[in-house]
């Protein structure tokens, strides 16, 4: 019998995934250069009408089968079409994303030692010292990247509650403790650096949301954050204590992750100013230089609040990577027979190994030879993943749920938790609008 969360447990753990470095550098840039808080409601609402319909779907299926991904949809779907467990296999887009996203953490963590030894004090330096980082320095990127990969697949390998519960219970307090703290640092002693960021983030521009590009950012990064279509929400649902409501667990989770990516963006934007009207930029140039070089300049102080900041995406980081192994691990345990240890150990070497690809393919010497196309894997990785592999899981559940399955079984628990019209709105939008949005982003991201 496998172990199940707590209330508090599923919660934490599925904010733990939720809350990761989409939040910490695509979600602040995105307000803060779309619009500002026009942006923050429109993802809220397209969260809302979009995510939050797919993520029932998909933690139905797992908490009404209780099994690993594959094994839950054969299970549900109608006599003689097993085929459609074949769907169970999106969980290998969770291993590919987890491949490259431990190597981002696995730099957060070389850069929370640096915080310590020192930061380099101008964007110039900042800029050369992480380029000079992921190109040359492959002993330590490796060392970081093996690190964090270790702690991941350990954790994992520990199990649903002595593994990833007991993780989530320390790491996801101490990671909203550390940005107050900085918050507060900053309120006190660098107040004009806040009240700009809370212009930066809060004004809102209703004009810049009506643009179709940024509704498709938006959308993605929604599923994205909400770590749908790989298998996660599934298995997480699959280990639902009986007693939990999905309904009102999900409000705690998606009210968590906005607050989450609103706090990490105060943190950012009250050191990295941006004039009115500027754009800021995204990604490994926001955190890695601009922000870095401003803790260099504060000196000690700095050191302390880079050092807070780096953990803190530390946190939330491997919390996030951590659900991307579960689906996988849980489907080896379940299907073949193969312990915890065993199998965390096998796609560990598997997860390390592509990584290992996508570290070559930054490092000067090696660089050509890993590149296809002119891409670097870990850019092909990164594209294929979130625009393609991912909007077709999320397809493929919600297709599954919504005309595969019998409808009385969602029925049947959601009725537990909701009011009938809101089951009802929840299924129509399930079965007509989300896969044409989702068909949509993914014929416009292609082009
Ligand atoms: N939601 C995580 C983030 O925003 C990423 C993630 C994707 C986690 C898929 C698990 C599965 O960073």
């Amino acid at each position: 019998m496998h172990k199940k969360f707590s209330k508090l447990g599923y919660i934490l753990a599925m904010a733990g995934s939720a809350i990761g470095l989409g939040n910490a550098w695509k979600f602040p840039t995105m307000t803060g250069n779309h619009g500002g808080f026009a942006f923050i409601f429109l993802y809220f609402v397209l969260t809302i009408l979009i995510a939050c319909v797919a993520f029932l779907a998909e933690a139905g299926i797992g908490r009404l089968s209780g099994k690993d991904t594959p094994k839950a949809l054969i299970e549900l779907a109608p006599k003689g079409q097993r085929f459609w467990g074949l769907g169970g296999f999106f969980m290998i887009t969770a291993l590919l994303i987890a491949s490259f996203y431990l190597v981002v953490i696995g730099w957060i963590l070389y850069y929370a030692c640096l915080s310590i030894a020192g930061l380099p004090a101008s964007t110039d330096e900042a800029g050369k010292l992480f380029d000079s980082l992921i190109k040359n320095n492959l002993t330590s990127v490796l060392s970081c990247y093996f690190a964090v990969l270790f702690i991941t697949f350990y954790t994992v390998s520990r199990g649903i509650k002595e593994g990833i519960e007991k993780l989530n219970f320390i790491l996801m307090p101490s990671l909203f403790i550390l940005l107050i703290v900085i918050l507060i640092y900053s309120f006190t002693f660098n107040s004009s650096g806040f009240s700009g960021a809370v212009s930066f983030i809060f004004t809102p521009d209703f004009s810049k949301i009506l643009d179709p590009e940024l509704i498709l950012a938006a959308m993605g990064l929604a599923l994205f954050s909400l770590s749908l279509g790989v298998g996660t929400v599934s298995t997480y649902g699959a280990s639902l204590g009986e007693d939990t409501n999905l309904f009102k667990s999900l409000l705690y989770i998606v009210g968590l992750n906005i607050c989450m990516g609103i706090l990490m963006g105060l943190v950012v934007f009250s050191f990295v100013q941006v004039a009115p009207g500027a754009s800021a930029n995204e990604g490994p140039g926001l955190i890695f230089v601009s922000l870095a070089s401003l803790f260099g300049e504060l000196g000690a102080v700095g050191s302390a609040l880079g050092f807070m900041f780096f953990i803190s995406l530390l946190f939330a980081g491997i919390t996030s990577a951590v659900s991307m192994i579960e689906p996988a691990v849980r489907y080896f345990e379940d299907e073949k027979g193969i312990s915890r240890i065993k199998s965390s150990a096998i796609l560990g070497v598997l997860v390390f190994g592509l990584g290992v690809l996508c570290v070559l393919s930054f490092y000067e010497p090696t660089k050509e030879s890993f590149a296809i196309f002119g891409k670097s894997i870990f850019d092909i990785l990164d594209y294929a993943t979130s625009n393609v592999l991912m909007p077709l899981g999320v397809l493929f559940f919600s297709i599954f749920a919504g005309w595969i399955m019998p409808k009385e079984r969602f029925y049947t628990l959601f009725l537990n938790y909701a009011p009938k019209f809101a089951v009802d709105i929840w299924y129509f939008i399930l079965r007509f609008i989300l896969p044409i949005l989702v068909v949509g982003i993914g014929i416009y991201r292609l082009n």
